[in-house]
């Protein structure tokens, strides 16, 4: 650690160093997909929608009482949040707003299933003040959709997207998934021409996994090797840039300018509130402690304790070597990787111990460090998990 660096931020409150955005859990499903282990639960006869809303606002005032900085951007996720009203999701935004108050582009993001956006939904949610829509379109083929499990066939995928340029959402994502039960790299590749003819100007491009807890993790189905699979990823990343989408995350293609600020804040190592059942947060304090919180999961249970600090199922502060590393685990995903301006600001350690602890890896030419960025070499991309299993502290 270089003291000037460290001098300087102690005279100030640390938090203003480090840009806030919001994430927002909405656990309910029509149906639960068998790939599927994020919090979210087959919704009930009847969607308790007000009540825990209700629960929802009463845990944001928890969340941000301390707080005093902008939310750069605001998360909507799920769960199924498109089977919110928009009225819902309009008084979630501006009570959040008149909060801490939203930055004048700040990007507002909903997570839409297309299985549940009726004629005219986008136009609503454009109202309440959403600003982009990240579809789960998953597969263009009917037999694969149904094989995961969805809702909703790739008629309804196309027609979401068109109602939802025809509501004037121009930041339009949509997820793609691939390596599905029995696909080819031929049949990938034409699933993913199928999204690109569409013309989205984000794509999150991901490989089916098969998660502990899921009925694909107990029977999995039949699906290609893992050279295979590495072919689909390596392909597709092609297909997309031949497209004009440009990678920034492993995962993640835009085209320039429509990259998810969201996202990249949280690789970026930014903090967030976050509320709703299950939902995770990271918050710097004035001192620069830097605490990560859980939400109750169970949708009934973080009702029941909403507004109150026992709505906090886990709580952690991080010492320095939680916080380089976790701050690594998102920056390296990112070809752009973490400036020295962000990781000192964001982490409040030095450059020059960050670099002491990569120096192996760079070395290697796994890793490429100049004065002012820290980056994962092409070298690199191919060993990012062995890269950060090096790295984790012991
Ligand atoms: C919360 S969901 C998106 C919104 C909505 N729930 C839906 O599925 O339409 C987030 C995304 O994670 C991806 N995902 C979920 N489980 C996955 C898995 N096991 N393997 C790969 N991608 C997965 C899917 O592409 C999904 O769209
Ligand atoms: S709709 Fe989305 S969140 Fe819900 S179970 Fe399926 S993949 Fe998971």
């Amino acid at each position: 650690m270089t003291d000037p660096e460290r001098d300087s931020m102690a005279l100030h409150d640390r938090r203003l160093d480090v840009p806030l955005a919001a994430y927002i859990h909405l656990p309910w499903c029509v149906q639960k997909c068998p790939y599927c282990d994020f919090n979210s639960h087959r919704v009930p006869r009847q969607l308790p929608e007000s009540a825990y809303i209700e629960a929802l606002m009463a845990d944001w005032a928890l969340a941000s009482r301390h707080e005093i900085r902008p939310l750069e951007s605001v998360f909507i996720g799920g769960g199924t949040p498109s089977l919110f009203s928009a009225a819902s999701i309009e008084r979630i935004l501006s009570v959040i707003d008149h909060s801490l108050g939203l930055t004048r582009d700040c990007e507002i993001t909903l997570e839409v299933n297309p299985g549940t956006s009726e004629r005219g939904a986008f136009a609503d949610w454009q109202a309440a003040g959403v600003t982009r829509i990240s579809l789960g379109v998953q597969s263009l083929d009917d037999s694969q959709l149904h094989r995961l499990g969805r809702i909703h066939d790739a008629a309804s995928a196309r027609n979401a997207v068109t109602e939802a340029r025809q509501a004037g959402f121009e930041h339009l994502n949509c997820d793609l998934m691939f390596g599905l039960p029995d696909q080819t790299i031929a049949e990938a590749a034409a699933d993913l021409d199928a999204l690109i003819a569409l013309d989205p100007s984000h794509v999150s491009y991901y490989q089916l996994t098969f998660e502990p807890g899921t009925p694909f993790y107990k029977n999995p189905p039949r699906r290609a090797v893992d050279d295979d699979l590495a072919t689909m990823a390596d392909a597709g990343a092609e297909r997309l840039r031949n497209a004009g989408l440009k990678r920034y995350e492993i995962s993640a293609f835009a085209v320039p300018g429509e990259f998810c600020r969201h996202n990249d804040h949280v690789w970026r190592f930014g903090d967030y509130l976050g509320v709703g059942a299950g939902a995770h947060g990271k918050q710097t304090q004035a001192n620069g402690h830097i605490e990560r919180t859980a939400r109750i999961s169970w949708p009934t249970g973080y009702q029941a304790a909403a507004g109150n600090a026992r709505a906090i199922a886990e709580s952690r502060w991080l010492d320095s070597d939680d916080t380089w590393f976790e701050c690594l685990l998102g920056a390296l995903r990112r070809p752009g990787g973490i400036t020295r301006r962000d990781f000192v600001s964001r982490t409040g350690l030095s450059w020059t111990s960050l670099l002491t602890k990569c120096h192996h890896l760079i070395e290697r030419q796994l890793l490429n460090a100049s004065d002012e960025r820290l980056t994962t070499t092409q070298l690199g991309w191919a060993h990012l998990d062995t890269i950060l299993a090096d790295l984790e502290p012991t």
